[in-house]
């Protein structure tokens, strides 16, 4: 992001306190530490499709999502993905193995235009130590992690097809309850099918049995929820529902 001259340069701070100020995990620090934190925050534009790391490379950097998707993915060597988890705004990623020095555990790639904060490991680790009250918020970030792979693991083992799509999309939507647009997923039908490991055919043909009923509908690129109710009762019970 270029700086120009100094009146770029404080507006771009003064943004970034802005985002900074209203991010769930930063939003209860003190107004000097947040000046810290924004001198630390590296503001970064990437395109869609750009790879911000791969599986096993060292963890330098957290990152914050300001705009856009990130997409947490792990792929085979005969090129199949699974997508672990798609990062919007407000979340972070990278957390892992900025924590506890090992590499990376997934790939993370921007699954659209976005614009991230970028955090270097140098600056986080001793900033986290004199703040006591954010190693607080890590811990409950690293437990909705394992919630979040819990509930994955839940869905592949123990739930048939429609129970596992519908508690996937219901995890989604959940994610963006911040947001107004929450019932509006932005995701394919191929990326939905990488996450929950089933063909983009079984998806199609199940998402357009709900859309018939009104439980979602579908656009181009999106996936909007309308009866969340009912995915819910279909998630929870996880019999079949689509005949
Ligand atoms: P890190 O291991 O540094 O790099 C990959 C990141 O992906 C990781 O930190 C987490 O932020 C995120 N991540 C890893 N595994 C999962 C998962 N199962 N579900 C959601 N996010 C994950």
């Amino acid at each position: 992001m270029p700086q120009d001259n100094p009146t770029d340069a404080r507006r771009l701070s003064s943004s970034k306190l802005s985002v900074l100020r209203k991010h769930p995990i930063f939003s209860d620090l003190d107004s000097e530490a947040l000046d810290q934190l924004c001198r630390y925050a590296k503001h970064t534009v990437l395109r869609r499709g750009a790879t911000i790391f791969s599986k096993g490379d060292p963890g330098n950097c957290l990152y914050a999502v300001i705009l856009g998707t990130v997409k947490i993915s792990l792929s085979s060597p005969d090129g199949r993905n699974a997508i672990l988890n798609l990062v919007g705004p407000g979340e972070l990623f990278g957390e892992m193995s900025v924590l506890d020095g090992q590499e990376r555990s997934a790939d993370a790639t921007a699954n659209t235009n976005c614009e991230i904060y970028v955090i270097d490991r140098r600056d986080f680790l001793p900033f986290v130590r004199s703040q006591p009250a954010l190693s607080m918020k890590f811990i409950e970030l690293l437990c909705n992690r394992l919630r979040w792979t819990t509930d994955q693991v839940e869905q592949v083992i123990l739930q048939d097809l429609p129970g596992r799509l519908a508690s996937a999309l219901l995890g989604l939507a959940e994610k963006r309850k911040l947001e107004p647009e929450r019932h509006t997923i932005a995701i394919t039908q191929q990326e939905i099918s990488e996450m929950v490991g089933m063909t983009r055919e079984s998806i199609n043909k199940q998402l357009r049995a709900w859309a018939a009923r009104n439980w979602v509908r579908l656009e181009h690129g999106a996936i909007v929820v309308l009866d969340a109710v009912s995915l819910r009762e279909l998630a929870e019970a996880g019999t079949r529902a689509d005949e």
